[in-house]
């Protein structure tokens, strides 16, 4: 946060414990905020050290220990600032238990010259760190991150030594940019450079979001030269962030910073520079580029009447799928003009798509479970070979990709880091990319060649449910687009493209199990273990429908291909293990017969899903709990079927106690390695 206005320092608290609740769902083990101790005079060259929190637990505990240190130390609330600049982080730790001197801001060490918040992970912080010691710097954080400050620290210092007095923030951050080596989105604070922010980013998403305090005449949204805003412009308020969910509040107007940018503010005003390399030496110059507006509204971002992000994440599915096929379906009219999908971002590549002599799925967990269940139907109407990868598995492998491959990368965020890597794996070897994301501007969407937003709206809660759904959906929509052209499917493809008009209905339908799944949520409420059949669509459901019950409820939960029991998961059946198995109606429906058969010999404790009617035929052959859902075009089926096991690990966890938007060691958007 930095800013050109006057502005007590509780608003300035305020601002920055309100931005750090809205990326909680991101990272929530540790917390810090660094603000300036006191007024900083207009242009002065020194200011006092910062004043500096940190704090293990989540956010709530970090304004409470700071609420703390207002009393006990009388920390003038109401004192007006009228340039500052302020720093804040919520952390998710990779290196480094969540402890206070594990938080961010990490420092340069005493008197806190220099102050760094950092989203990403420092690979070579190991060799930095033993060149430190070496210099005499000593460390007191387990965190890779530590290493930045104190290396910006000794290149200050060394710039001093030899009498370069007027070395600039920037040069500063530039100089240790150079060393870094890693995924980055940093922001730097020093008392060395008051009223100053700077933060640079390799890897690590990092968006820069301006609010104009007062009327802004000039409507200029383009950043010119890197000239400041002089004081006779109109006030601003330049708000820093990793995630655009602790900008919309302020404003819609940003800017998506790119890799080896610098971002340079100052007394409230901005300024971007990058290296460019000019006739043999590099030097910055100034980025010149035009403001985004972020399509994204409060209330998105607000629980509205639900007690949960997942709960309302999960009710407002038959919304996000209808906002998700918005101008995306021609409903058709006869023979000259038939039913079909409008894919805008992917038309200029259909062809290229066709050609391809592999379609590769790139994912990772939900997004990897949505790919999973949207496979077959692209295999059925392209007549491409799938296949499937988890990013992280593709890059530890290098596995083959080929020029003539299409790689489709699959992420709600569009941020994770596993993807990301093997994204630029893909590019390398030539493969065509195509990106189905969340986020419109994040790094996937940005990186690939082409590609379809999922438009499920801003998603919240860590474990994913409306995303999932939406990207089923956009994937089905996919494989509409590339048989588009293969007379003999067509009337397959109008029957799935009425089967998806008719989707939202078929959700709000389902969603009245809720209560239902409460009840079976109360009955399981003690179980160590849940295991989940499924075959053909609905392997994915099973997969999913057990990673939603494993990380919100923490029980045990595992989701097998109902064709693979026999090879070892029977040994595990007996009277007091639940299993559910997915046996709604399509061309796998007999096999789920036998497989309930076979189960129900083995006296399992079975809760089957059925489509509407087949209660009675499911339990025939012993007792079981019948879940009735809609049926739906079978490659549509996996979008209804997961509905009440999301629901199920909702009230699971409610019931079992623990907290259903921030799950234990989990984030929402893993961009670290
Ligand atoms: C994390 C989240 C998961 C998510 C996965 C992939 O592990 O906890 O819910 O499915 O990342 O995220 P993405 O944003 O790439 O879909």
């Amino acid at each position: 946060l930095n800013f050109h206005a006057n502005k007590e320092r509780r608003h300035i608290l305020e601002v920055l414990f309100n931005g750090l609740r809205r990326l909680e769902y991101r990272g929530y083990d540790s917390a810090g905020i660094a603000i300036d101790d006191s007024l900083s005079p207009l242009h002065s060259t020194s200011s006092p050290p910062p004043l500096v929190f940190r704090q293990a637990g989540n956010i709530e505990s970090l304004v409470n220990s700071v609420n703390q240190e207002i009393t006990n130390t009388d920390l003038n609330l109401d004192e007006v600032f009228y340039f500052h600049a302020g720093i804040a982080h919520t952390r998710w730790a990779t290196h480094g238990e969540p402890a206070p001197r594990n938080s961010h801001p990490q420092s340069s060490g005493p008197g806190d010259d220099f102050l760094v918040v950092h989203n990403g992970v420092i690979t070579n912080y190991e060799v930095l760190k033993e060149t430190l010691v070496r210099h005499g710097f000593t460390f007191d954080s387990d965190t890779d991150t530590e290493v930045i400050p104190k290396l910006a620290k000794f290149v200050f210092d060394k710039a001093n030594e030899e009498g370069e007095q007027t070395v600039t923030f920037c040069e500063v951050v530039f100089e240790v940019m150079r060393h870094l080596e890693g995924a980055y989105a940093l922001i730097f604070k020093s008392w060395h450079y008051p009223n100053e922010l700077v933060a640079c980013k390799r890897g690590s998403p990092l968006l820069l979001g301006v609010k104009e305090l007062d009327q802004d005449k000039s409507n200029n949204h383009v950043f010119k030269d890197a000239h400041f805003l002089s004081k006779n412009e109109h006030p601003k308020e330049f708000f820093l962030s990793s995630d655009p969910h602790a900008l919309v509040e302020h404003t819609k107007k940003v800017l998506v910073i790119e890799d080896g940018e610098v971002v340079h503010l100052k007394d409230g005003g901005v300024s971007i520079l990058k290296f460019e390399r000019r006739n043999g030496s590099s030097r910055p110059a100034s980025v010149e580029r035009a403001l985004s507006v972020l399509e994204m509204e409060v209330e998105q971002i607000n629980k509205g009447k639900y007690d949960h992000y997942m709960q309302k994440e999960i009710h407002e599915q038959p919304e996000s799928l209808t906002t998700t096929m918005r101008g995306r379906l021609i409903r058709g009219g006869g023979s000259r003009k038939p039913k079909a999908v409008l894919l805008g971002g992917l038309k200029d590549h259909l062809k290229t798509i066709r050609r391809s002599r592999r379609i590769v799925f790139i994912g990772c967990g939900t997004s990897y479970n949505a790919a999973l269940a949207s496979r077959p139907i692209l295999e059925e109407l392209s007549g491409i070979p799938v296949s499937m990868e988890i990013a992280s598995d593709l890059w530890d492998r290098q596995g083959p990709i080929y020029r003539e491959d299409t790689a489709v990368f699959v992420s709600q965020s569009g941020e994770t880091a596993d993807t990301l890597l093997a994204l630029e794996y893909a590019r390398e070897n030539g493969a065509l990319c195509v990106g189905i994301t969340n986020t419109v501007g994040s790094s996937i969407a940005r990186k690939t060649h082409c590609g379809v937003h999922i438009n499920a709206g801003a998603e919240i809660g860590v474990a994913s449910t409306k995303a999932y759904t939406s990207q089923i959906v956009v994937m089905v929509m996919l494989a509409l687009a590339i048989g588009s052209d293969t007379i003999s499917s067509q009337t397959r493809r109008e029957a799935i493209v009425d089967g998806l008009l008719d989707l939202p209905n078929k959700v709000r339908e389902v969603l009245k199990l809720d209560e239902e799944m409460k009840d079976l949520a109360q009955l399981l409420i003690d179980e160590q273990s849940l295991l989940v059949f499924g075959r053909g669509y609905n392997y994915a459901t099973a997969l999913e429908g057990a990673l939603k019950v494993k990380e919100v409820s923490l029980m045990h939960s595992e989701g097998i291909l109902a064709g693979e029991m026999k090879h070892g998961p029977l040994a595990l059946v007996d009277e007091n293990l639940p299993i559910a198995v997915i046996a709604t109606r399509d061309a796998c429906f007999s096999k789920q017969q036998s497989v309930i058969q076979q189960l129900h010999a083995r006296k399992g404790r079975l809760i089957v899903m059925c489509s509407k009617g087949d209660a009675a035929s499911v339990s025939s052959s012993g007792s079981c709990r019948a879940i009735e859902v809609p049926q739906v075009e079978d490659c549509l089926q996996p979008v209804v079927n997961i509905v009440p096991l999301q629901l199920l690990a909702y009230h699971l966890t409610v019931l079992r106690g623990h907290n259903v938007d921030q799950p234990r060691n989990l984030a929402k958007s893993v961009t670290t390695q």
